[in-house]
Parts: structure tokens; sequence; C-alpha cells
């Protein structure tokens, strides 16, 4: 059984995560969405929204191998626990590939037989973070098409209530 773990902030889930999800979920049998709960970092949405939202996309989705969880402490001993061999992380441009070169590196380090499995973005996702979908939403703008629809009520009054 191929198992992986898509890791991430996912503060918030947004359209081009979905879209990396999608991917992941067509190549492996059982995908688990990591939700990174760092207390160090102050997050719009606590782990339990993050893993709650991302939940209800995966269900609009509809993709019935994908398990939601939020985890602490090192990723590839969230990944070795789940039994998970495969790390996926999406690639939007350039820039992002500095990162990821380095938090590969250090996942390798740690745990050599864990792999990362990286998919490009889809073009029109190229300009889209959780970051823009948060300073969009905080100036009242419309964010419609950027994160899944289910979510965009909770996002919006969030956001707005900042
Ligand atoms: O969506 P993000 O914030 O770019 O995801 C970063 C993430 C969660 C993949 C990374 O911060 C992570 O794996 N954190 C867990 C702690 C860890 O394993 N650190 C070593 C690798 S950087």
């Amino acid at each position: 059984m191929r198992i992986c773990v898509y890791p991430g902030s996912f503060d918030p889930f947004t359209e081009g995560h979905l879209d990396v999800l999608r991917n992941a979920v067509s190549l492996f049998d059982c995908v688990y969405v990591g939700v990174l709960n760092n207390a160090a970092k102050r997050a719009t949405f606590t782990p339990k929204e993050r893993v709650q939202m991302i939940e209800r996309a995966v269900s609009d989705a509809d993709f019935t191998n994908v398990k939601v969880e939020s985890f602490d402490g090192l990723l590839v001993d969230y990944a070795t626990r789940i039994g998970a061999s495969y790390i996926i992380r999406g690639l939007r441009a350039i820039t992002d590939f500095e990162y990821e070169f380095q938090i590969d590196a250090i996942n390798r380090h740690l745990q050599p037989h864990i792999q990362t499995v990286y998919f490009m973005a889809n073009p029109s996702h190229s300009f889209l973070s959780s970051s823009t979908v948060k300073e969009i939403g905080g100036y009242g703008g419309n964010i419609r098409g950027l994160v899944p629809d289910c979510n965009i009520k909770m996002i919006t009054e969030r956001l707005m209530n900042q």
C-alpha cells in the first residue's frame, strides 16, 4: 500500500493545495493531509479549524482515500508513525525551490528512506498562497476561486473580524 503525507500549515487551505491533493489522490492508495500544529507560530485558524475546513473540501471533492489530521513535532517522525514512505509538496515558482530544497535536505538527513514527491502548481494558481488569501480577505476582497467554496464563509468572517 502506497501511503503518503501532504504536510503544511494550511492557514487556510487554498484551491492550490486542493489541486496538489488531487494529484496525490490519483497516485497513492492513502493520502494523509498533515496540518502542522506549531505552537510557536500564531496562526489565523486553530489546527482543529484547519482540519475541519480541509475535511469539508475533501468531502466536496469526493476524495475517498484521504485522512486529515494535525501533527506536531518532526514531519519525518509523523510520516514514520502513519507508515508513509512519501512526502508530497507543491511547487509554484522557482522561488519555492530554495525553501523546498532545504526542507528536503533536512528530511533526507533525518530519515533517508522517505522520499519527497513534488507537483508543479497549475499555472492558474502560481500566484496563490494562504498569505495572499489572508491579504485579500482581510481587506474585504473576494476570495471566491482562491479557496474551496465550502470554506469561503468561515474564512471571510474570520479575516473581517481580525
Ligand atoms: O505549508 P508550509 O508552512 O510551507 O509547511 C512547512 C512544513 C509543515 C512542511 C514544515 O514546516 C515541517 O515539516 N514542519 C515540521 C517540523 C519539521 O519536521 N522540521 C524539519 C523540516 S523543515
